[in-house]
């Protein structure tokens, strides 16, 4: 699959908007649409409730994103957290040294007289036989020795915009939980081991950003730190080694759950001398975005790095005293470090299906109905039947009050279908003349109206007043086969208002 095809599509039907596009756009920085909002948010809520609501060992925290200037001298950002970069001598245009071989590049050949041609990444000209030596973005000029440049975003606190003012947009969330620790450990009456969870926005000044949501200047991360005592034994292993293959179990165990494919996850170690400065360890979960196997998310163990360093800098304490084994710990922490907008990426790439139906091509993302952004769209069959419109209305506003639900008569049905296809919705309701009946004929509605399931196309004729419990079940993960059996479509209605099947 394309990323061309994710990007239109996400803009085409209001999932992601370029940043500022009236003015030309903002280096890497992308908007989230109706659509897009709505599925960020569901990640978000569903990562909340499974991994903190739903743990005893865990609470979470919102802390802000300006935070004062020591903690990144005490994490080591502002030394380390840089990455080598190189310039053009000609085009000026700068670049990751470590990306510049992944790049295509240009090429004015030799042998076809100076012809100008765009190389894939790492392969030689077909032609001459170089390899690239300048600059792949212009094909002139000579690139600099590289030279480390901070990520950080630097700004000014304050009106005056003097060196004293200088602080930082945070370029992890995972800092607030380390300052915190002793507040929360301390308001919350904690035991080890447990963890502190937030989810919120990180900037970094990329310098080669790009490839749609994949890598960009300002995102969204979820992060965990999970505290553990670094002297306890689990399993006969050392407590940080055992919770640290938990955490990678269950964060892959957590990515197939709501949609992505086995095959399309696996692990990846990190090398000793990747290792970021903090780490003893290091796993990606990489994806196979459509841009190639890449970090979907990491879990690391970052030892007592974080909490020892705040405490040598801010000189107070940060240790927890383990009444049972009655010694005082600087604990060891797991971090499983994921982004929303990466998840939010693969998650549609994962669902993004092309379909033949009877000779038509259907466009349908298979969001697990937890992630889609609309769970259900009410569609009247004939938009001049007042009381079909009504009864339509009525029945968005009531299941409205509960999920995502939208009206929408703007086409005909079979459309409407598809659009709803298009956009993931896992139901549409279908709102007939059956179910309102015909005053004029004095033939009463059934108040019954089709559900049509996304993935199958199958409909079921559902009484109205039992419309929020069915959802229920069905948004809760009861299968459609259930309730097709236990409200079958009537054979006349076999094909569904649109003729579908
Ligand atoms: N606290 C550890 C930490 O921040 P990281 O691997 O640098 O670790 C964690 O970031 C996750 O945040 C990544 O796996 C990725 O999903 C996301 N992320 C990092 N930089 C990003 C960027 N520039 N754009 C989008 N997502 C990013």
């Amino acid at each position: 699959m394309n990323m061309d095809v994710l990007v239109s599509l996400s803009k085409r039907r209001g999932f992601v908007f370029q940043s500022s596009e009236i003015y030309g756009g903002t280096g890497s920085v992308w908007d989230y649409g109706p659509l897009g909002v709505e599925l960020k948010n569901n990640i978000k809520r569903i990562w909340w409730r499974d991994f903190v609501q739903a743990r005893p060992d865990m609470v979470g925290i919102d802390a802000s994103i300006l935070m004062n200037p020591m903690v990144w001298k005490a994490s080591g950002h502002l030394d380390h957290f840089t990455d080598p970069m190189v310039d053009c001598r000609e085009c000026k245009y700068r670049f990751r040294a470590d990306h510049v071989d992944a790049m295509p590049w240009v090429h004015y050949c030799p042998a076809t007289k100076g012809n100008k041609f765009t190389i894939p990444a790492g392969e030689p000209c077909g032609h001459c036989g170089q390899r690239r030596t300048l600059c792949p973005n212009c094909g002139k000029g000579e690139l600099t020795a590289p030279r480390q440049f901070n990520l950080m975003f630097k700004t000014f606190m304050g009106p005056v915009e003097e060196d004293a003012a200088v602080t930082y947009l945070r370029p992890e969330t995972a800092q607030a939980m380390f300052v915190n620790f002793d507040n929360v450990l301390q308001s919350m009456r904690l035991k080890l081991p447990f963890g502190i969870a937030q989810a919120g926005r990180s900037f970094r000044n990329e310098i080669t950003p790009g490839n749609f949501i994949f890598r960009t200047r300002e995102f969204e991360q979820m992060e965990i730190e999970f505290f553990v005592n670094p002297n306890a034994r689990v399993d006969g292993r050392p407590a940080d080694e055992y919770w640290h293959d938990r955490w990678i179990e269950d964060c892959m165990a957590w990515f197939q759950r709501y949609g992505l494919s086995a095959e399309n996850l696996r692990l990846r170690e990190h090398e000793r001398d990747e290792l970021a400065h903090y780490a003893k360890r290091t796993v990606d979960i990489e994806y196979r975005f459509p841009i190639g196997w890449s970090e979907l998310m990491g879990i690391a163990n970052r030892t007592d790095f974080d909490l020892k360093q705040h405490a040598k800098w801010s000189g107070k304490s940060l240790t927890y005293f383990d009444e049972e084994r009655k010694e005082h710990v600087v604990p060891f922490v797991v971090e499983p470090a994921a982004g929303v907008d990466r998840a939010l990426l693969a998650f549609m790439a994962d669902a993004y299906r092309e379909e033949e139906v009877r000779g038509e091509k259907r466009v349908v993302l298979k969001f697990h109905p937890e992630l889609a952004p609309i769970k259900v769209a009410v569609l009247p069959l004939l938009k001049k039947r007042d009381d079909i419109v009504a009864a339509a209305h009525a029945i968005r506003a009531d299941l409205a009050r509960h999920w995502r639900v939208v009206y929408d008569d703007t086409a005909a049905i079979g459309r409407l279908y598809r659009r709803q296809d298009e956009v993931g919705t896992p139901y549409c309701v279908t709102v007939d003349v059956q179910t309102v009946g015909d005053s004029e004929r004095g033939e009463a509605g059934d108040s019954r109206v089709t559900i049509r399931d996304r993935d199958s196309m199958e409909q079921a004729r559902v009484p109205i007043a039992e419309l929020g419990a069915v959802f229920r079940e069905l948004l809760d993960g009861a299968p459609w086969r259930q309730m097709s059996a236990r409200y079958p479509a009537p054979p006349a209605k076999a094909s569904g208002p649109s003729g579908e099947r």
